[in-house]
């Protein structure tokens, strides 16, 4: 028996010598949305570069756009018992009841990217972009750009129900608000696939002259936008001119279209997430330091006249 209890006794020891999980020997469980567009494949890349760089071992699970399958995957790191979870969540709601299972589990999740409407207790902390203020800034390039010239504009918005779909909206609507010269004549999802951007924007061309009546496109990610400049040429005219291009996230095919002057402008959305969420949870792994509730990247906006042709280059070499 005493012998039991001195072994009991170093185990307990050794654990509290080695502390709690810190980077190199953290399990973390990552529950993707997607490769819908390229901004998603380059942050799949760089959160499994960052991991691995750090000597995280990062369970990797694609959700194929499906909110069931990321709270599956959440019930099966928790399962696994990981010492901390990555969510992009596809939409905004529904995530309460297996938050709470983490939290239950003393699991922290993090979120990247997307926003949950959630109470803000049921996860760590946030890592993303200010959503509506990506909008506004695309919107008031915008307005400076067509001056008092009447503007109609086709939108072309993200996933239904998922926070950049409606804060990227909310925050160009904005913008343009109290600009009478501008209005909203069309706007529906292209689910933030170029696919489906070029297929919507084929049908906003038919139904509005054949684009004649059509000043500006205004699509919520660049993806969409490159569908949408394609179907803007097959239907005989010029994107970049005859139609402005502005989008969200600054990919480098945007900036090749720039170049060829058939896109405006972008908002850049960096697709780094996973470092400054990696360096959250490590030190609240180490120490138990509670990071900000939100921790904001940057939104810059890039137009023409930034020299296209380099940050093409420089993009490249940045996970996409
Ligand atoms: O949540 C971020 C958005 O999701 C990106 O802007 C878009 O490209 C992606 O699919």
């Amino acid at each position: 028996m005493k012998i039991l209890k001195t072994l009991a006794g170093a185990v307990a020891l050794a654990g509290l010598m080695a502390g709690p999980a810190l980077a190199a020997d953290m399990t973390v469980g990552f529950s993707q949305i997607g490769s819908e567009s390229g901004w998603r494949a380059a942050e799949t890349t760089l959160t499994k570069e960052q991991a691995e760089k750090r000597g995280i071992d990062l369970k990797f699970a694609d959700a194929q756009q499906k909110q069931e399958n990321q709270i599956k995957a959440i019930r099966s790191f928790i399962a696994q018992g990981v010492d901390a979870i990555l969510l992009a969540p596809v939409v905004a709601t529904g995530w309460d009841q297996v938050l709470e299972e983490a939290k239950d589990a003393e699991i922290p999740v993090v979120l990247l990217d997307r926003q949950v409407d959630s109470s803000d207790d049921l996860y760590l902390t946030a890592v993303g972009s200010d959503l509506e203020h990506e909008g506004e800034v695309a919107g008031e390039w915008l307005v400076k750009e067509v001056g008092d010239k009447d503007c109609n504009i086709v939108e072309l918005q993200g996933t239904t129900g998922s926070s950049p779909a409606i804060k990227r909206k909310a925050g160009f609507e904005k913008a343009i608000s109290g600009h009478d010269n501008l209005k909203i004549v069309r706007s529906q999802t292209g689910d933030f696939t170029r696919t489906k951007g070029k297929e919507v924007m084929e049908s906003f061309l038919k139904a509005e002259n054949g684009g004649k009546n059509i000043c500006a496109l205004y699509a919520h990610n660049d993806d969409m936008a490159v569908g949408a400049i394609q179907a803007i040429k097959e239907a005989g005219l010029k994107p970049g001119s005859d139609i402005l291009v502005v989008s969200i996230d600054a990919v480098p095919d945007i900036f090749l279209a720039m170049q060829n002057g058939e896109a405006n402008a972008t908002v850049e959305l960096t697709p780094n997430m996973a470092g400054p969420a990696f360096d959250a949870l490590d030190a609240y792994l180490k120490d138990g330091t509670k990071p900000e509730k939100f921790i904001q990247t940057e939104s810059k906006l890039y137009t023409q006249s930034d020299d296209p042709k380099s940050i093409y280059e420089e993009k490249k070499n940045q996970g996409y």
